[in-house]
C-alpha cells in the first residue's frame, strides 16, 4: 500500500489544540463477519439469517449480498498487513457462527475455527492485540427455522457455541464481547423487520432482546468458568435521546425512546432489573411473561468492560394537532408501543446515511454509562460515517470521514478528561464492506474496496489515523 503517514489534506486535520490519550490506549478499527468475509459457501459454512435475507427478493437494495464482499476470507493476510501498516493496536473483528457451527448446535466445523486461528496468530505475529464479538447477526439458518431469538432456547445454543469458540481461541484472544448491539437484533430482526430475520412483531422484537441477554450471560459464565484471564463485555449500540421542546409530551417521548433504545439493555446487564416505566410503556405489547426467575440475575453477570457503538443522537417530540412538520417522522415499528412518538429532524449536517452529526453526544453517552451506571473500563467499539468517496489519481480524499473521526476523537478525550474510563476507540470501519440492508452502496471504510477488482486503497481518513495512533493523539495546527 501507499504510505500511511503521507500528510492528510491541509485544513481539516487538528481543528484544535494538541491532545495526547492515555499511555496503551487500545487504537483500533472495526468490521463483521458477514459484512467482509465473503467465501458464503466454502469451508463448511452453512447459511445464516442474513444469507437468507439478503437472497430474498427485495430485502437488500440492488439484490446484494455478502456472498463475496471484500473477499477477506481468502485476502486475509493481506488485510491484516493492512492494519499493521496503519500501526492498529487491535483489530475488533466477528465469528461467524454459521463457519464455525454450522448447524447452530452440535459438533464444530474444524475448517471454520481454523480461518480464526490463522487469522488471530496472524494479528499477533503483527503485534495487533485480537478482539473478538461472538455475535454480529448472523444467527445460523436452522436456529431461526426453530424460533430465533424469541425462542428461548436460542439462548443456550449461544452459550455453547461461546463455549466452542474459548476452547478453540481463548488461549490466545484476550478482549471478548459476546454481542454486537442486541437492539438491532431485536428490533430491527424482529420488530421493524429491516434486517435479517425480517419478522416484524413488537412482542418477538421484546422476547428477542431477553433472550440475546440471556445468551449474553450464559456466555460471560462459561467463558469465565474455562477462560479466567480473558476481559470479557458486551457491545451496545447507544444514543442520547433529546425532547425537541421541554413540553411534557416531548420529554416523555424522549423518556420512552430512551427505556427502548438505551435502558431496554443498560438496566438488566449492568443493574439487573428492567426499567419499570419500559414494562409499563409496553404493556399493551407483552406482559413480560418470558422472563424466568434467575433470568436477570445470569443478564447481570459480572463483566470486565462495556463497548459502546455511538453514531449519532435521536431527537424526538410528541405527535401535533393537525398537519404535523415535514421535520417530523413517526416512529418506525422497531420501536414497539411508540407509535406516537415523533422523530425528528434538525437540519443540522447528516452523513450518508442521513445520520445526524453530532459529536458532543458521544461525550454524553460515555459520561451517562459511566456517572449513571458502572465503573468498568469502557471502550468505544465503534463510530464512523459513511459519505460517498471517490477515486481521483488511485487516491480517495474522504475529508468529511476525517473530520468526522477527528471530532469524535476530541469528544473522546473531553470524556476521558471528565472522568471516564475510556480504554480504547474502534473506527468503523477498517474498509468499506457490506452495509446491511444497504448492500455496497454505503461505504463506512478507512480503506476503499474496489469491488470488482477487490483492490484496496487507503483513503486520507486511514492515513490521518495511523498519524493519530503514531502520536497516541491529535496534533496541534
Ligand atoms: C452498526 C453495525 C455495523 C455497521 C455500522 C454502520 O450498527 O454494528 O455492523 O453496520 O452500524
Amino acid at each position: 500500500m501507499s504510505n500511511p503517514s503521507h500528510p492528510p489534506a491541509v485544513g481539516v486535520l487538528d481543528q484544535g489544540p494538541e491532545l495526547t490519550f492515555p499511555p496503551g490506549f487500545l487504537w483500533g478499527a472495526a468490521t463483521a463477519a458477514y459484512q467482509i468475509e465473503g467465501a458464503a459457501t466454502e469451508g463448511g459454512r452453512a447459511p445464516s439469517i442474513w444469507d437468507t435475507f439478503s437472497h430474498t427478493e427485495g430485502r437488500v437494495i440492488g439484490g446484494h449480498t455478502g456472498d463475496v464482499a471484500c473477499d477477506h476470507y481468502h485476502r486475509m493476510p493481506d488485510d491484516v498487513r493492512l492494519m499493521a501498516d496503519l500501526g492498529l493496536k487491535s483489530y475488533r473483528f466477528s465469528v461467524s457462527w454459521p463457519r464455525v457451527q454450522p448447524g447452530g448446535s452440535g459438533p464444530a466445523n474444524p475448517e471454520g475455527l481454523d480461518f480464526y486461528r490463522r487469522l488471530v496468530d496472524e494479528l499477533l505475529a503483527n503485534g495487533i492485540e485480537p478482539w473478538l464479538t461472538l455475535y454480529h447477526w448472523d444467527l445460523p439458518q436452522p436456529l431461526e427455522d426453530a424460533g430465533g431469538w424469541p425462542a428461548r432456547d436460542t439462548a443456550g445454543r449461544f452459550a455453547d457455541y461461546a463455549q466452542l469458540v474459548a476452547d478453540a481461541l481463548g488461549d490466545r484472544v484476550k478482549y471478548w464481547t459476546t454481542l454486537n448491539e442486541p437492539w438491532c437484533s431485536a428490533f430491527l430482526g424482529y420488530g421493524s423487520g429491516v434486517h435479517a430475520p425480517g419478522r416484524s412483531d413488537g412482542a418477538d422484537a421484546v422476547r428477542a432482546g431477553h433472550h440475546l441477554m440471556l445468551g449474553h450471560g450464559l456466555a460471560v459464565q462459561a467463558l469465565r468458568a474455562s477462560r479466567p484471564q480473558a476481559q470479557l463485555g458486551i457491545t451496545v449500540n447507544l444514543y442520547p435521546v433529546t425532547p425537541a421542546s421541554d413540553a411534557p409530551g416531548d420529554v416523555d417521548a424522549a423518556r420512552r425512546i430512551d427505556a427502548l433504545a438505551n435502558r431496554f439493555f443498560l438496566d438488566p446487564v449492568l443493574r439487573g432489573s428492567y426499567p419499570a416505566d419500559l414494562a409499563a410503556d409496553l404493556r399493551e405489547v407483552t406482559d413480560f411473561g418470558h422472563v424466568r426467575e434467575g433470568d436477570l440475575a445470569v443478564i447481570s453477570t459480572p463483566l470486565d468492560l462495556v463497548g459502546v457503538n455511538y453514531y449519532s443522537r435521536h431527537v424526538v417530540a410528541a405527535p401535533v394537532e393537525g398537519a404535523e412538520p415535514e421535520k417530523y417522522w413517526r416512529a418506525p415499528s422497531c420501536w414497539p408501543g411508540s407509535e406516537d412518538v415523533r422523530f425528528v429532524t434538525r437540519g443540522v449536517p447528516v452523513t450518508d446515511m442521513d445520520w445526524e452529526i453530532d459529536a458532543p453526544g458521544l461525550v454524553e453517552t460515555l459520561r451517562r454509562v459511566h456517572e449513571e451506571y458502572t465503573d468498568l473500563p469502557l471502550y468505544v467499539t465503534e463510530n464512523g460515517s459513511a459519505f460517498v468517496d471517490t477515486v481521483a489519481d488511485g487516491r480517495v480524499d474522504d475529508v468529511d470521514r476525517l473530520a468526522y473521526f477527528d471530532a469524535h476523537l476530541r469528544a473522546s478525550h473531553e470524556a476521558i478528561e471528565a472522568g471516564v474510563p475510556l480504554r480504547g476507540y474502534f473506527a468503523w470501519s477498517l474498509m468499506d464492506n457490506f452495509e446491511w440492508a444497504w448492500g455496497y452502496t454505503k461505504r463506512f471504510g478507512m480503506v476503499w474496496v474496489d469491488y470488482d477488482t477487490q483492490a484496496r486503497i487507503p483513503k486520507s481518513s486511514a492515513r490521518w489515523y495511523a498519524e493519530v495512533i503514531r502520536r497516541n493523539g491529535l496534533a496541534a495546527q
